[in-house]
């Protein structure tokens, strides 16, 4: 006999601006952590839940289907949903998160691991090892026989489809305001405010005002916080392959660089150095591979920090573009105390507003504060007015779902031409393609030819690359040059086999 399923005490709010489904998911978490549902207990079915909380049946469809992918409930056949096996000694004692699935069965279910894909190699051949070129200078003979470049790197946004209109009304309404006296190292508190909402909104953070900092983007925010908590020669751990960006400025504000490996689900938490200062992680959509960080390895990456007394920093930098799957919690809402979450205007609207945010705890916002003063280091007054604007009136959600459906074509129509050859296109705007290392050259040689500029794993590495492949952007292209990009490339890799760089 099944057990007789937990009556849940939860409610849902129509009036709220986060949707009912998310809402759901949101409560069942909360009551998984706290310790009101226990692993092994039964979950009302799917058609019980919906009659008791008055909504229908897809929304409990979709949050049970949701918290199945992330680990957190199981279904066992015939029998109905259970909450699943979660490790509750991840987080130890005292901890405000309650348990967590360290290694519960299934937690890395629905994550689409596609494995270790590593082998050894030299530099990168389009982009020199280490240095990369820029992006703005396109080699000459990068130009295509008589056809126009096609540029599939990553890192550049569409920024051409946006309302004229919003755009124009948010910066003369910024223009409408005298200039300021002084400048607030918090940010203008309207904004705060505004950022606050949509955090809350978007990505389900817990977030207020007194959590935000107004940034010129993740960039600058990371320089910051590394002048605010790294003590000098402090140690920094760096996703490997990483943003190449985060070493260049922590190790410019004195830190001692340590690559932190990672493989197709994001930064593997066993084996991290216990001394480090901070951790740099892209957990949503790991730069360059993709992948994205599943739940219980979250758990286990905060029960890390919290032992080491590492801050881990979050880049959500392209968090808000996701496909066919659902949003997994950020990790500052799982920890706040421990976690930093750096985001920007840069890949949702434009890398040239020079707007992002650094959300913390309010006791490290003030030291960050406080060392943004010493340093006389600001954002824009008028930047800050527009961008308050454009969230004020739900123009950036609205360019935010116009974005989504067409980055959704481009990658639509990537994985259509490359099938199975393609991972880490749950998210973000680029994918990879993993390949052996001798063929990553010619290849990118080859594309050239024809006028397809692409980037490569090896330039992502810190020292000697043990990932070889593609990274695609479909970012700066349109969809018809992705369309065409994408079939000069598919014919260049030829039938090949799926697993051809294992
Ligand atoms: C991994 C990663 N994080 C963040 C950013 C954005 O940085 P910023 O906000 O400083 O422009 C980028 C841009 O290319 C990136 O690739």
């Amino acid at each position: 006999m099944p057990p007789i399923p937990v009556d849940l005490p939860l409610a849902v709010d129509r009036a709220a601006p986060v949707s009912l489904t998310v809402q759901l998911g949101d409560r069942l978490r909360a009551a998984i952590r706290g310790g009101t549902l226990t692993s092994g207990e039964r979950l009302p079915s799917t058609r019980a839940l919906a009659r008791a909380l008055a909504v229908s049946r897809t929304v409990v469809t979709e949050a049970y289907q949701q918290l199945y992918a992330e680990g957190w409930i199981e279904g066992r056949h015939g029998s109905g949903t259970y909450v699943a096996d979660l490790d509750l000694s991840a987080h130890g004692p005292g901890s405000a998160h309650g348990p967590g699935s360290a290694h519960g069965p299934g937690s890395t279910r629905g994550q689409g691991s596609t494995g270790g894909r590593g082998s050894t190699g030299g530099p990168d051949p389009a982009h020199g090892s280490g240095s990369g070129t820029a992006r703005g200078a396109v080699p000459a003979s990068a130009a295509g026989p008589g056809g126009p470049l096609i540029d599939l790197r990553p890192g550049r946004p569409w920024v051409r489809d946006y309302d004229e209109a919003a755009w124009r009304r948010a910066w003369r309404r910024a223009a409408d305001l005298p200039p300021g006296d002084a400048s607030d190292p918090y940010g203008l508190p309207r904004l705060r405010e505004a950022l606050a909402a949509h955090l809350r909104r978007t990505r389900g953070v817990p977030a207020g005002p007194e959590n935000v900092m107004v940034t010129r983007g993740t960039g600058n925010g990371l320089d910051l916080l590394a002048a605010t908590v790294l003590r000098p020669g402090g140690r920094a751990g760096v996703e490997d392959p990483g943003w190449r960006r985060a070493r260049t400025i922590l190790g410019a504000r004195g830190a001692e660089i340590v690559p932190c490996p990672v493989d197709a689900d994001g930064v593997l938490v066993d084996g991290l150095p216990e001394d480090l200062g901070l951790l740099y992680t892209t957990p949503a959509h790991q730069y360059p591979l993709g992948g994205r960080l599943p739940i219980a390895r979250r758990e286990r990456l905060l029960a890390w920090a919290r032992r080491s007394g590492a801050l881990l920093v979050e880049d959500d930098y392209d968090a808000e573009f996701r496909y066919d799957v659902a949003p997994l919690p950020a990790l500052y809402g799982l920890d706040p105390e421990r976690v930093v979450l750096l985001g920007t205007l840069s890949k949702s609207l434009s890398p040239d507003i020079g707007v992002g945010w650094l959300v913390a705890s309010p006791d490290l916002l003030d030291a960050v504060a406080r060392t943004r003063e010493d340093l006389t280091d600001r954002t824009g007054g008028p930047a800050q007015q527009a961008v308050a604007v454009l969230l004020e009136r739900g123009d950036l959600d609205r360019h935010l779902r116009r974005m989504r459906l067409e980055y959704a074509r481009r990658r639509a129509a990537l994985v259509a031409a490359l099938g199975s050859r393609v991972t880490g296109d749950t998210a973000g705007l680029h994918v990879m393609v993993p390949l052996p290392e001798h063929r990553v050259g010619p290849l990118v040689e080859a594309a050239r030819g024809r006028g397809v500029l692409l980037d490569t794993t090896d330039r992502h590495h810190h020292g000697r690359p043990g990932r070889h492949g593609l990274v695609i952007g479909y970012g700066s292209a349109s969809l018809a040059q992705v369309r065409a990009g994408a079939a000069i490339l598919a014919r260049l890799l030829g039938p090949g086999l799926a697993d051809e760089a294992e």
